[in-house]
């Protein structure tokens, strides 16, 4: 069959096909270290497995309103209220399976082709993909090490204009762990409010930041009436493959986004937002305990990386990945990452997994036990050394 010309225009996530690669080793007897794929290696809380079961006891097992259960949308409403510090209600929010949807939808239903959006390079993949899409103009925004993996606030002063429609920010970010500080979500805000554009704010890992309190950009005066806030429970609660997520935003795009899940997934399932009211609703502890354990082990992760002669990464200071620099083997970070599959056993990605400006580092997750980071790291050093470095 012909595929539609904007199926060529789509990207992808690279952790997807380097998994699908190591498997492939795996399968031949070879014993590889996963440290590509972005997801919590704990279990779901229990509480939260157990009320789903309820819930698919109880009959919960049809369709649900589009935007969501009713219960759950008002749940979500006071927990972004209280951590956002902003009020909103259940009218607000959109219930869709996986924080992705939103991405989509925002992209869908606010940016028309021809428009400019700005976006961080390195990045989550998925976000140039949907640009492209729908032949909107990709604006990438470089992050530097340099300048701890924030936004360039002076190219962004340069990048925007009045062709921007969109801005979409990731903080704490995955790859770099970079979080976004408040002054500069103010100048951002700013020259939103300026050029009249909105804010994506993917505020997935939100809850796994290891120093100081979350901030979001929705909490700035007059900016929740120009921000999608996208959250969920994938990361927080280790909940990847239940797929739920939601998005906040004003009530004429809740709207929009629901005839959206309306024509595209219906709704999420009931029993897994069933599960979700018990994730935000039951004591946190689980949670507490998940993100101790992610800094214990980003400890290991850095230490470990530091020590590797020719590699250097800055301490991350939220979600669950080290982003080291290996420019000084002078190779392209692909090749770097794919001999480490192949020679040392263990499955990163590229830097320019990310976009162009992760050229020179290695995206590594931390989601995986101490032990396993600890033999990485010296199969790392072992590999390494064999390719020489400045
Ligand atoms: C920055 C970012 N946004 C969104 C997502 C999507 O999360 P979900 O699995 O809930 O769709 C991810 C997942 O890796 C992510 O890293």
């Amino acid at each position: 069959m012909r595929l539609a010309r904007r199926i060529s225009r789509l990207g992808t996530e690279t952790a997807f096909e380097v998994l699908a690669r190591a498997r492939a080793l795996e399968a031949q007897g070879r014993e590889i270290i996963h440290l590509e794929i972005g997801e919590p290696d704990f279990d779901t809380p229990a509480n939260i497995t157990a009320a789903a079961i309820e819930a698919l006891q109880a009959g919960y097992t049809h369709y649900t309103p589009s935007a969501g259960i009713p219960e759950l949308r008002a749940t979500v409403a006071e927990e972004v209220s209280r951590t956002r510090k902003i009020q909103v209600g259940p009218e607000n929010v959109v219930i869709v399976p996986g924080g992705k949807p939103i991405i989509f939808y925002t992209i869908l239903a606010l940016v028309e082709a021809g428009d400019e959006v700005i976006y961080p390079n390195p990045g989550f993949p998925i976000y140039e993909s949907m640009i492209n899409m729908i032949q909107a103009r990709p604006v990438p925004i470089p992050l530097l090490e340099e300048n701890d993996f924030c936004f360039d606030l002076d190219a962004l002063k340069r990048a925007i204009n009045k062709r921007t429609t969109l801005i979409i920010l990731n903080s704490p970010q995955n790859p770099t762990g970079g979080v976004l500080c408040r002054k500069d979500l103010e100048e951002i805000a700013e020259l939103a409010e300026r050029y009249d554009c909105y804010i994506l704010s993917d505020e997935i890992y939100s809850r796994i930041l290891y120093e100081g309190e979350f901030f979001s950009i929705a909490s700035l005066p007059g900016m929740k009436e120009r921000t999608i806030i996208l959250d969920g429970f994938s990361k927080t609660y280790a909940m990847t493959g239940w797929r739920m997520g939601y998005g906040v935003m004003p009530e004429n795009v809740a709207a929009a986004f629901a005839r959206l899940a309306t024509n595209s997934v219906s709704c999420t399932a009931a029993f897994t937002q069933r599960a979700g009211l018990a994730a935000l609703r039951d004591p946190q502890d689980e949670v507490d305990r998940m993100v101790a354990e992610f800094r214990r082990r980003r400890d290991v992760m850095v230490a470990g990386l530091n020590s590797i002669p020719g590699v250097s990464c800055r301490t991350p200071a939220g979600a669950f990945y080290a982003f080291p620099n290996v420019k000084s083997f002078g190779r392209p970070a692909k090749e770097i990452a794919d001999y480490l599959l192949q020679e040392a056993g263990v499955a990163v990605l590229a830097g320019t997994s990310f976009g162009s400006y992760g050229e020179g580092y290695l995206r590594l997750s931390y989601a995986n036990s101490v032990e396993n980071i600890e033999k990485a790291i010296e199969r790392m050093r072992q590999g390494l050394s064999r390719m020489g470095h400045d």
